[in-house]
């Protein structure tokens, strides 16, 4: 079918509306093709991977997120049987005994469909050894670009904030997402697409034993706290979330990108960044 220049306007600002902003490849790819032929999740080669037990955020003064959070376990995961592609996550993260084997496992991961519209597996940048692990929500132009975590505007900001309490990528602080590949137009991840996720990130956590994490809003609080209560609500209350029986202080915070759109919200970053700093004192970590 022959295009005529207003037809192929049209569709250029139907894609962009839809949040097609970025040109990767110079042809356009039939994705339903390449999911046709892509190869069956592995089977079998793995042992099963721990279950993870998620730890309650530390007793608020009242707990409002008890009943939702008691309703969500009962609706999840063991009512859903986890489909196959979650089934081969949980394996391939399970078999990983390093970050750079999880780094490439996450690479030759293909079920999660935000893959195919991203240019970059996004999987963390910062010191391996670092004691604190900052995480965010999933990568958005910038970071696929780059390849790496929190490098645009939002990462500025997150830079500078961490700098402001003696942190940065190069010594003391590692920076990972939920989701490891740029859901398309920067929407919200679905919960599918985290819960393929999440095996990896556990996983990351685990292999990685930060002595401290800080969740970046509130997507990384409902996958990793399990708690749907809202980041202004449960910023700057410190957290546990245990692993292989050690338990980690977990402090939830806004986003970045929050507080670029929202920068009277700075004065609160402000006070869990000062929270986060005694913490680490504490600990001997500064
Ligand atoms: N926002 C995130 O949550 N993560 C990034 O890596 C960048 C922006």
């Amino acid at each position: 079918m022959e295009l005529e220049p207003n037809d192929a306007r049209d569709m250029l600002k139907w894609l962009v509306d839809a949040g097609a902003d970025e040109a990767l490849v110079d042809e356009p790819v039939n994705r339903f093709a390449v999911a046709a032929q892509a190869p069956a999740p592995p089977s079998g080669a793995f042992r099963e991977a721990p279950v993870r037990s998620f730890e309650p955020a530390e007793k608020p003064s009242v707990d409002r997120a008890a009943p939702r959070r008691a309703e969500l376990q009962a609706r999840a995961p063991s009512a859903t049987p986890p489909s196959a592609a979650t089934t081969s996550a949980r394996q391939l993260a399970a078999a990983c005994q390093t970050l750079d084997e999880l780094r490439l496992s996450l690479q030759k991961f293909d079920a999660c469909a935000l893959k195919a519209t991203a240019k970059s597996t996004v999987f963390a940048d910062g010191a391996a050894d670092a004691p604190v692990m900052l995480i965010g929500e999933a990568p958005g132009r910038d970071e696929d670009l780059e390849g790496l975590p929190f490098v645009g505007r939002s990462g500025q900001l997150l830079d500078t904030m961490l700098r402001s309490i003696g942190l940065d990528r190069q010594t003391n602080a590692y920076i990972t997402n939920v989701i490891f590949w740029r859901p398309p137009g920067n929407r919200p991840p679905t919960s599918e697409e985290a819960a393929l996720c999440a095996p990896f990130l556990l996983r990351h956590i685990e292999l990685k034993q930060p002595k401290v994490l800080v969740l970046l809003g509130g997507t990384p609080v409902k996958h990793i706290l399990n708690i749907e209560e809202g980041i202004t609500r449960t910023r700057g209350r410190w957290a546990r979330y245990s692993v292989n029986g050690v338990e980690i202080p977990v402090l939830p915070t806004f986003h970045p990108a929050y507080l670029l759109r929202q920068p009277s919200a700075k004065r609160q970053a402000w006070l869990d960044l000062l929270s986060l700093k005694f913490k680490l004192r504490e600990l001997g970590c500064l």
